[in-house]
């Protein structure tokens, strides 16, 4: 098959990865790509929020499938313009994203539903808001409404806090029009998982669960970042969970969106806080995570491409969808001061010797410069590793870590710890 990807992560580099280790061989096209898809794809310059540029590409060169990566074109509706020329797209239409773009939306969805979530109120008057935070114990959580690159929730200790934050987000812009409505929502207590359905609208299938490791220092100490590494498979998710999760959340909301006209294919991320009240949902992303994609697409079996066809053209099989069983592990290591500012264009060493050991270095913000790779982000690689067990994959990932090398890399040592006291 001929397809492009769209994105320029690590997600999107282990969406080309897995592309090519499909058994049918494909032409692979990323837009723009990174210095990692540019050894296994074609990169095309164009940015991934350059819709009529994507558009005009796909029109002359015809994909047979196209694989969106991040939210921000989906929901700004590249899968609608791509339909419209006669494109398959594995991605949600714009209608459908909005269980991302708008998180009034989702939660509306979700309780239509009946989907386990967070108690919420959504207000677009601070007047309003402040009255209804009466109604909330602390902590209390604070959620701009739209798309805000994952720093528009607050959680709010102390009832000044909480209103400085209403008032900053309604009053004071502080997220633009993406924060002109906002969420009051029940703090819930737990452990986070996330866990990817494949949907062709109807039918789903569901990826095994990864635990993402958002704070930038050992312990989930320090602030938060996107993601410093992840693993597959999550205990907490056991078989019931995941029953849950396809039964009370998944295939209902599929169903509840088509009761509006709205067809949801493509990934449905479930942001889920397993704990004292539950499986709830927390949010709903719709793309692939990152960095839990680098662990969860080396644990699928199959023809990735022909899976995410059949998600396109409605007709996906669950049961075409198998897991190598072990476990899989990502270390993302980031540039100094990352998440703060950081510098560019360090040189890299040590990846071939990485990959020696039997790793797989996924590229998040890299570039070439003068025959070198080096840094162009604050995540720059995701060392990946498989196991026939989660120490197995732990040790692997970091065997390979050490042999990377560039000025002032930092990481946690301790991706995956959480996972041991549950398997103890
Ligand atoms: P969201 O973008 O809605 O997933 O929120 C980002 C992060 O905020 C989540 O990954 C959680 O760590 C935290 N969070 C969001 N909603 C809640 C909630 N209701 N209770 C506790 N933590 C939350
Ligand atoms: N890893 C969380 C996200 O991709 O939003």
């Amino acid at each position: 098959m001929k397809i492009l990807v769209i994105g320029n992560g690590g997600r999107e580099h282990a969406i080309v990865w897995r592309l090519a280790q499909d058994a049918a061989r494909h032409t692979l096209f990323c837009a723009p790509g990174n210095a990692g898809t540019a050894a296994l794809a074609t990169n095309v310059p164009i940015g991934a929020e350059d819709l009529p540029a994507l558009v005009a590409w796909a029109k002359e060169n015809r994909p047979d499938l196209v694989v969106v990566g991040p939210e921000a074109p989906l929901c700004a509706g590249l899968t609608d313009a791509l339909e419209a020329e006669g494109l398959k797209v594995f991605g949600p239409c714009k209608a459908a994203a909005r269980l991302e773009g708008s998180k009034a939306f989702s939660k509306e969805i979700m309780e239509a539903a009946g989907v386990p979530t967070a108690r919420a109120k959504v207000y677009t008057n601070s007047a309003a808001a402040i009255e209804g935070l009466k109604d909330f114990s602390l902590p209390v959580v604070i959620k701009a409404d739209g798309l805000a690159a994952g720093k528009g929730v607050v959680i709010a200790q102390t009832r000044d806090e909480a209103e400085a934050t209403v008032r900053d987000m309604l009053d004071g812009g502080r997220f633009g029009a993406a924060g002109a409505e906002v969420l009051i929502e029940e703090f819930l207590e737990g452990e986070e998982a996330s866990v990817f359905a494949l949907c062709d609208g109807e039918h789903v299938a569901l990826l095994p669960a990864a635990q993402d490791h958002k704070r930038v220092n050992d312990n989930d100490e320090g602030p938060n970042t996107g993601g410093m590494g992840a693993y597959t498979p999550a205990p907490i998710a056991t078989p019931d969970v995941m029953a849950q999760v396809r039964d009370r959340v998944v295939l209902p909301t599929l169903a509840e969106l088509r009761k509006r006209g709205i067809v949801y294919k493509g990934v449905l991320f479930c942001g889920l806080m397993i704990g004292p009240k539950g499986v709830n949902v927390l949010e709903f992303n719709c793309r692939f995570g990152d960095p839990e994609t680098e662990v969860v697409l080396p644990s699928l079996l199959g023809d990735f491409a022909a899976i995410l066809l059949a998600c396109a053209e409605g007709r996906l099989d669950p049961a075409a969808v198998q897991i190598r069983s072990g476990a899989t592990v990502t270390v993302v290591m980031a540039a100094p001061g990352y998440p703060a500012s950081y510098p560019k264009g360090l040189p890299i060493t040590g990846i071939a010797e990485a990959e020696a050991t039997g790793c797989t270095v996924f590229h998040a913000g890299t570039a070439r410069k003068d025959g070198q790779t080096v840094t162009s982000g604050g995540r720059v690689l995701t060392v990946t590793a498989h196991g026939d067990d989660l120490r197995a994959a732990v040790d692997a990932a970091y065997a390979g870590v050490a042999k990377i090398h560039f000025d002032g890399a930092h990481f946690r040592r301790d991706i995956a710890a959480k996972a041991f006291k549950h398997l103890h």
